[in-house]
């Protein structure tokens, strides 16, 4: 996986706000190298000494104040118009029906496909190579959908749908994160956004469309506990009763890599820990501590583990 940098870019929008970002250090840096040094250099050379007179004193001079007020302002314009060069460029109009919708919860992230009607849970798949165009919305507060390497930030509001565009030119795990401060666990609202070949993303997709097969066994048990327990008050399986939508759809949660957004990777004793006190592994969680026993925590970890 990735680091989360911006010095990283993946896509062209990246590219471009990159480029930006790099030719306004370089002005800036001059400016200041410029503006710093003369600074030093008329202490040092027009320092007083003693039994020198005073110099001489001038008040105005209109040549020079014209200089120094052109130059900041053909710099500025130059910034601006790239500035705005590149904002319609990473930041097209949006399409009228976006490929993806992504909505931040605290504390985890629902991705939908409004095109097929898939639905997936802080493993965001792409394809590579085009630009995806990304509605975002919030469950409850603000948050900020960010990929540092894929696409600008953007800020969730509840009800006020904002829109990116995101694109990865190559295969690869990119690692997102929440960049807005929205309660006890922000930190922990963590995602990946799994970009693939157009061919693999197709197979991907087609197979978050399909409902749960039907567990036999000791995950049968865990499927009748999940229904019996509140767990369907929150969360949907397809192929079950189950279809709530406060928590993460669970159907293809065993296909998953990690759980809870990020802060546990998806193996059996990492959801036993979860299973036993989710408010242990992630402290303010919406998902209370059930005071599951042991063996009906196997009989769920069973089931778990048939939602490929
Ligand atoms: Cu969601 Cu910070």
């Amino acid at each position: 996986m990735d680091a989360l940098t911006s010095l990283n870019p993946q896509s062209p929008q990246t590219h471009a706000i990159f480029t930006l970002w790099i030719v306004a250090t370089v002005v800036l840096g001059a400016i200041f190298v410029i503006v710093a040094g003369i600074i030093v250099y008329s202490l040092m050379r027009f320092r007083w000494r003693e039994g020198e007179p005073d110099p001489e004193q001038v008040a105005g001079n209109r040549k020079v104040e014209m200089i120094w007020t052109a130059i900041p302002l053909v710099i500025v314009i130059f910034l601006f118009v790239l500035t705005a060069r590149t904002m319609s460029f990473a930041d097209p109009a949006p399409p009228k029906e976006p490929d993806l919708i992504v909505i931040g919860h605290q504390w985890w992230w629902e991705a939908q496909y409004p095109k097929s009607g898939a639905i997936a849970a802080n493993e965001i798949h792409i394809p590579t190579g085009r630009p995806i165009s990304v509605l975002l919305d919030s469950a409850d507060v603000l948050h900020e959908f960010w990929v540092a390497e894929l696409t600008r930030k953007m800020t969730t509001v509840p009800g006020h749908p904002n829109h990116i565009w995101m694109q990865a030119d190559r295969p690869g795990v990119f690692i997102g994160v929440c960049s807005e401060f929205c309660g006890t666990q922000h930190a922990w609202m963590r995602f990946t956004v799994v970009a693939q070949d157009p061919k693999e993303f197709a197979a991907w997709e087609q197979s978050q469309l399909a409902a749960a097969s039907q567990p036999t066994g000791e995950a049968a048990k865990g499927l009748a506990l999940f229904q019996q327990m509140s767990c369907m008050s929150c969360h949907a399986i397809k192929g079950s009763v189950a279809a709530a939508r406060v928590g993460p759809d669970l159907t293809h949660f065993a296909s998953r890599k990690q759980f809870g957004s990020g802060i546990a990777d998806n193996t059996p004793e990492n959801l036993r820990s979860w299973l036993r006190d989710p408010q242990n592994v992630k402290p303010g969680v919406k998902m209370p501590n059930f005071k599951l026993n042991d063996e009906q925590i196997s009989q769920f970890i069973a089931y778990f583990e048939t939602l490929k």
